[in-house]
C-alpha cells in the first residue's frame, strides 16, 4: 500500500466505525424535541435562540455544545441552515428543518421518531455486541444471548418495548398503507374479507376497511399485541405479501441506498428474530415448499415489494 492508499483504507475504517454517531445524535434530537422546537418557531431558528429553548443548564456552555450537535446533523442532513434576519435587524444562520426532519414532528401521523427510538432503544441495540458469541452458541439470536428469552417474548413480558416496538411498526405501516391504497387499489378489488397476518396492532387492517368498506378486515397476531383489538378469523384463497425483495440495483443518488438498506433490515433480523430478509430465488422456494403455483413481484416502494402469490 502506498501512502495515498494508506490513509483512504484508514479514513474508510473510521467513517464506518464511527457511523454509530449519527443515529445516537439523531436519537438525542428527538429526545430534545429539537424537530418540533425548530417547526414551532415557524421561520430559520439561530443557535441562541434553540439553546435558549432547550433544558440544558448554563453550565455546560450550552451554545457550543447545541452548535457542535447541530453542525453534526446538518451535515447528516437532518436539518439545513438558512440565513434570516434577526430582532436586531442583522442577517444571521438559522437551523430549518429538512424532509428528513419534518418525519420526526410529533403531530406527523407518519412520524419516524417511534422507529428510531425503538431500534436504537438499549434492549435492541445491545445484542450487536454478542453477535460473535451467539455465532459461537446454540442460542437461537443474540438478542436471545443478551436477554436469555426471544424478542417476542421480551416484548410481551417488558410493556415498555412492546408498545415502543408496537409502536414504530405502526407508524411505518401508516406511510407503506398510504401507498398501498394509492397504488395498489386493483389488488383488493374482488375480496370479500381480508387477514392481515402479523398485523401488529392493524393499522393496515383498518385504513384497507377505511378506504373498502365493503372488505371485513381481520388481524392475526400474538395475543398481546391484538388484546386491544376486536374481529374473527375468516378463510382466504389470495395471498399478498409486503415485504423486501432483496435485489442489488445500480444507483446514482448517493442519499437513497436501497440494496444498503435491505441489508440493514436483514442484519436486524438476524440480530433480533431469527428471520431474513429474502432475495426473490429465496421468495420462489418458499411458495412452490408452501404449494403455491406461482407469484408476481411488483416493487411499489422503495426498497419493499408487494407479492402476490396464486394458489
Ligand atoms: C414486523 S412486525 C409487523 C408489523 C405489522 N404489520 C404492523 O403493521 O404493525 C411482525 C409482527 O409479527 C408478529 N408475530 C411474531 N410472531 C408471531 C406469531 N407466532 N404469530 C402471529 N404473529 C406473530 C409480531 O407481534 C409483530 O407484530
Amino acid at each position: 500500500m502506498n501512502a495515498t492508499e494508506l490513509v483512504k483504507a484508514q479514513a474508510h475504517i473510521w467513517n464506518h466505525i464511527f457511523s454509530f454517531i449519527t443515529p445516537m445524535s439523531l436519537r438525542c434530537a428527538i429526545q430534545l424535541g429539537i424537530p418540533d422546537i425548530i417547526h414551532s418557531h415557524g421561520k430559520p431558528m439561530t443557535l441562541s435562540q434553540l439553546t435558549s429553548a432547550l433544558p440544558i443548564p448554563h453550565t455546560k456552555n450550552p451554545n457550543c455544545l447545541v452548535h457542535r450537535l447541530m453542525r453534526f446533523l446538518v451535515n447528516s442532513g437532518f436539518f439545513a441552515v438558512q440565513e434570516v434576519v434577526v430582532d436586531t435587524d442583522e442577517l444571521r444562520e438559522g437551523y430549518v428543518l429538512t424532509n428528513s426532519s419534518k418525519l420526526f414532528l410529533g403531530d406527523n401521523p407518519l412520524s419516524a421518531a417511534p422507529f428510531v427510538l425503538a431500534i436504537l432503544d438499549p434492549v435492541i441495540n445491545q445484542p450487536w455486541h454478542t453477535v460473535s458469541t451467539w455465532l459461537q452458541s446454540e442460542d437461537p439470536t443474540p438478542f436471545f444471548t443478551t436477554h436469555g428469552m426471544e424478542f417476542w417474548a421480551y416484548s410481551e413480558n417488558d410493556p415498555r418495548l412492546g408498545r415502543l416496538f408496537n409502536d414504530s411498526m405502526a407508524s411505518d405501516t401508516r406511510l407503506v398503507t398510504i401507498v398501498v391504497i394509492d397504488k395498489c387499489k386493483s389488488v383488493f378489488e374482488g375480496l370479500e374479507s381480508l387477514v392481515d397476518l402479523a398485523g401488529g396492532t392493524g393499522t393496515m387492517a383498518k385504513a384497507i376497511a377505511d378506504a373498502f368498506p365493503h372488505i371485513e378486515c381481520t388481524v392475526v397476531d400474538l395475543p398481546h399485541v391484538v388484546a386491544d383489538s376486536q374481529g374473527s378469523n375468516q378463510k382466504g384463497n389470495k395471498l399478498i405479501i409486503i415485504d423486501m425483495v432483496v435485489e442489488e440495483q445500480k444507483n446514482d443518488d448517493h442519499d437513497y441506498k436501497p440494496y444498503e438498506t435491505q441489508l440493514f433490515f436483514d442484519m436486524m433480523m438476524m440480530v433480533l428474530c431469527p428471520g431474513r430478509e429474502r432475495e426473490e430465488k429465496e421468495w420462489a422456494k418458499l411458495f412452490s415448499d408452501a404449494g403455491f403455483s406461482n407469484y408476481k413481484i411488483s416493487p411499489f416502494l422503495g426498497v419493499r415489494s408487494l407479492i402476490k402469490v396464486f394458489p
